[in-house]
């Protein structure tokens, strides 16, 4: 599959080496592809990625990701140009001032995406997972689970398929507005590692027979 990261940071580069050693064509969007920072690190990840303007990096995606700061998600969803019709994955949590959540309740950032990129299939994947985890490697024994939500069942399907190779247990929360609940539950598992100094090794797991 055919694979568009937009941000070069943590989470962008986390799931560009993943998808990539699985064998998968990953374009990494970047405002500067060509600066020295993104060159070595698409050169150290191998595996075929390549780095693109975000514009071009979505040309021909099957899937896209958006993994930049909140505060640039939407100039960096309008540099995309016309999404209708595409896989967008939205892995942001739309945080201001810190980690503080500027969005909720009777909206989310990922309702937000839905909006900017208008007529895309948006899923809200991968938010509350840290970064350093998306090796898709176990706790405790068992897989770490990633819920998802969006109002198209086969972009979900895709979705929940590309997450799946990474090693994760992906559980459908239904429609897009669940990201209601999805973007706090970050800002639980990022307190709890940060101020309860419990680190990164920590994940959410829904337990079920
Ligand atoms: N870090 C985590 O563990 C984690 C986990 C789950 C979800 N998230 C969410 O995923 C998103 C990305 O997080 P991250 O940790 O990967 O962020 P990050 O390390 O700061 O990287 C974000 C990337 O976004 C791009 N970008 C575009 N506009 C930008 C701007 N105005 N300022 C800074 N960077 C800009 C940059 O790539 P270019 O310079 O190449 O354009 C940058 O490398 C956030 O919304 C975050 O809440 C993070």
């Amino acid at each position: 599959m055919r694979i568009a990261v937009i941000g070069s940071g943590s989470v962008g580069t986390g799931l560009a080496r993943s998808w990539s050693a699985l064998g998968h064509s990953v374009v990494i969007g970047s405002r500067s592809p060509e600066s020295d920072r993104v060159v070595e690190l698409v050169a150290e990840i191998g595996n075929g990625v390549t780095a693109a303007g975000l514009a071009d990096s979505v040309d021909g995606a099957d899937v896209i990701v958006l993994a930049v700061p909140w505060s640039a998600a939407e100039v960096s969803t309008a540099a995309l140009g016309d999404l209708s019709g595409r896989v967008i994955i939205d892995a942001m949590n739309p945080f201001v001032k810190g980690f503080n959540l500027g969005i909720g309740h009777t909206d989310s950032g990922g309702e937000r995406v839905a909006e900017w990129a208008d007529g895309a299939h948006v899923v809200k994947a991968l938010n509350i997972v840290d970064a350093r985890l998306l090796d898709g490697r176990q706790l405790d024994g068992r897989e770490i689970s990633i819920p998802i939500c969006g109002d198209d069942a086969d972009a979900k399907s895709v979705v929940a398929g590309l997450i799946g190779e990474l090693g994760f247990d992906v559980i459908d929360a239904g429609k897009l507005e669940i990201s209601r609940l999805l973007e706090p539950l970050c800002l639980l598992m990022i307190k709890l590692s940060m101020k309860k100094s419990l680190g990164a090794e920590i994940g959410f797991r829904v337990l079920r027979d």
